[in-house]
């Protein structure tokens, strides 16, 4: 059967990438990056992909004079490679409604926080100074206000008396590269639906087998 085709946007480092790769490197793997885009020209991530001999496409926003000409482009670029789902791994700009709208229910995000809790950015230092004993990630569709969206799948890590935020972010990112490829197998697998803003796994809502990826548990 035909592999789902990832376009995966980011900005920076490229782990989540990476995990997406590395799941997709095997051919029983139901989806495949078919793309990605940078719109940081010396991204790092940029060499993960060519590493892995997947196209890439650089679109500086700062090339643009407005947001949506630069989402134009990336739209194109993205349908051009026959696109069937887009991943933000790492993306660091706000998208418009427009693009947002144009990728409905086909456009995924992972954040490095259990949402609704700490949204946009330094997430792990708002975790620690806000003194919550558990914080995670969420994979979840994006919807048209920042880091919200139906969660697809979310993971839960102790925070430690003497974390900071480098080892607090090393323990979530741990879960993201597990929470990210399972999040788009369930996809390319059809196994998903969206109902009342609320994703449906196997037909049960909430399902959360990551339970078990918790180290506590
Ligand atoms: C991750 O923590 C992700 O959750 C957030 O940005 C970070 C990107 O890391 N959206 P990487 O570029 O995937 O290594």
């Amino acid at each position: 059967m035909a592999r789902l085709r990832l376009g995966v946007v980011i900005s920076g480092r490229g782990s989540n990438l990476q995990a997406l790769l590395d799941a997709a490197a095997d051919p029983t793997y139901p989806a495949e990056v078919a793309l990605v885009v940078s719109n940081v020209a010396r991204a790092a991530g940029l060499a993960r992909a060519e590493a892995a001999g997947v196209p890439i496409r650089t679109i500086p926003h700062g090339d643009f004079v407005d947001r949506p000409g630069f989402e134009a482009a990336m739209d194109g670029e993205l349908r051009n490679a026959g696109v069937d789902l887009v991943c933000l791994a790492g993306f660091l700009r706000v998208l418009t409604p427009w693009f947002v709208t144009r990728w409905h229910d086909r456009l995924i995000n992972i954040h490095p926080s259990l949402l609704p809790a700490f949204p946009g950015l330094d997430t792990h230092a708002k975790a620690l100074a806000a003194g919550v004993r558990w914080t995670g990630c969420t994979v979840h569709h994006v919807r048209c206000t920042v880091d919200s969206g139906p969660i697809l799948i979310q993971a839960a890590v102790p925070i430690l008396p003497d974390d900071t935020e480098a080892s607090l972010a090393t323990r979530v990112l741990t879960q993201e590269h597990r929470c990210y490829p399972l999040a788009v197998r369930w996809i390319a697998e059809g196994r998903t639906s969206i109902v009342g803003e609320r994703v449906i796994v196997d037909g049960v809502e909430a399902a959360n087998p990551l339970g078990l990826l918790n180290p506590a548990s």
